[in-house]
């Protein structure tokens, strides 16, 4: 056997990797450049807030225990501020983490999982690595109000007897893209109690005004709903991995079968906990992203440049030769992010930062 790789399963052969943003060293290495703005893997430009950072110095004495398992002290005050049980919470390593262990446990051979085109790229990876078939319906058309964004129709008529997940990412990553709030309790309310809905939150902050939903509501109405949260965005802990499911409390169990006994870390935890109490960091984060969305969009738009509607901390503008524009950017010691992975090879999709970086972005790309 001259390749020992090629004896994993086929439905591992056969997946394509997860492509991650440039990071910044990686570009420092390449260019030598000193002054480098990573706007591509929808970050808080902001980074953790004080309260958090202080705990996570504290807890790093900590770090030769194993972590509190049950991340017991995290969950009792997501319960707290969500309104829901702590049996209803599982924590992961990221939500990804979580994307993963919901397929582990609800998907197999012989089994389905519907996901749009276009939508976020760990549900393919999640899906197929089980031995699941995924099945993508087209996405709206880009001419369409929502360009690119989850045609729930489609959804709903792709759902078989074989389905058990459908995952919906609203907004969606990379697109930004998002269904109202009625459309999604409407798909939900028709969809049969044999499949789970996994309903991905991790821009749920950033969405206010926008008419989407707050997932966490309908819980008690729909068992069959699991809503996926992220402390790696608004919350700006992207590095230290901590994301959280809402479901049923029977969900949740099976969650906790597959889960890892210790998927997150002792400095993640305290991050987490703190992090929840600094409300004040949280909501000019967000403030400062939500405005910039409009300023950067109206700026792109005067320039030319299409921009799809976004509810998150990110653009996704459409470029033509994307490629040689994120090389352009790359030269300037900018990094965006290209999406010709999800086959969306004319657009690039570009992380909101801070007001001076994004007038850094707009300066370059309207040279
Ligand atoms: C839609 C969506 N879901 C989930 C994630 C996973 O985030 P994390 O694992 O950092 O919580 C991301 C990250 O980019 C995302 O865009």
């Amino acid at each position: 056997m001259k390749n020992p790789g090629d004896l994993a399963l086929d439905c591992v052969r056969t997946l394509a990797p997860y492509v991650p943003g440039k990071p910044i060293e990686e570009l420092q290495r390449e260019l030598g450049l000193e002054d480098i703005i990573k706007l591509a893997s929808n970050e808080n430009p902001f980074g953790a807030s004080k309260g958090a950072l202080a705990a996570m110095q504290r807890a790093v004495a900590d770090t030769w225990l194993y972590p509190d398992g049950s991340g017991h002290v995290l969950k009792q005050k997501l319960a707290a501020k969500l309104g829901v049980d702590s049996t209803q919470i599982t924590l992961g390593n990221g939500s990804n983490d979580l994307l993963v262990m919901l397929a582990e446990a609800f998907l197999g051979p012989g089994l389905e999982a519907v996901y749009s085109q276009y939508a976020f790229a760990v549900y393919p990876i999640a899906v197929q690595a089980t031995g699941a078939k995924g099945v993508v319906t087209p996405a709206l058309a880009p001419d369409s109000p929502m360009p690119l964004g989850h045609d729930l129709n489609a959804m709903a008529r792709a759902i078989t007897p074989r389905t058990r997940v459908v995952f919906i990412a609203n907004p969606n990553n990379p697109t930004g893209t998002w269904v109202p709030a009625a459309d999604l309790h409407a798909f939900i309310a028709a969809t049969p109690a044999h499949v789970l809905i996994a309903l991905d939150e991790a821009y749920f902050e950033y969405t206010e005004g926008l008419g989407l939903q707050d997932g966490i509501n309908w819980l008690r109405e729909f068992p069959n709903l699991v809503v996926f949260r992220t402390f790696s965005k608004a919350y700006g802990l992207a590095g230290v991995r901590v994301g959280y499911a809402v479901s049923h409390p029977s969900v949740a169990g099976m969650l906790n079968r597959v889960r890892q006994a210790f998927n997150v870390s002792v400095i993640g935890l305290a991050g987490a906990s703190a992090a929840l109490d600094d409300t004040h960091h949280l909501a000019s984060a967000v403030k400062v992203a939500v405005t910039e969305r409009a300023r950067v969009t109206a700026r792109l738009e005067k320039a030319g440049t299409r921009v799809l509607p976004s509810a998150g901390n990110f653009l996704m503008v459409h470029v033509g030769e994307a490629q040689k524009r994120f090389e352009a950017l790359l030269r300037r010691g900018i990094i965006v992010r290209p999406v010709g992975n999800y086959g969306l090879p004319e657009h690039l999709r570009v992380t909101l930062g801070t007001v001076d970086q994004n007038d850094r972005f707009l300066k370059a790309w309207e040279a």
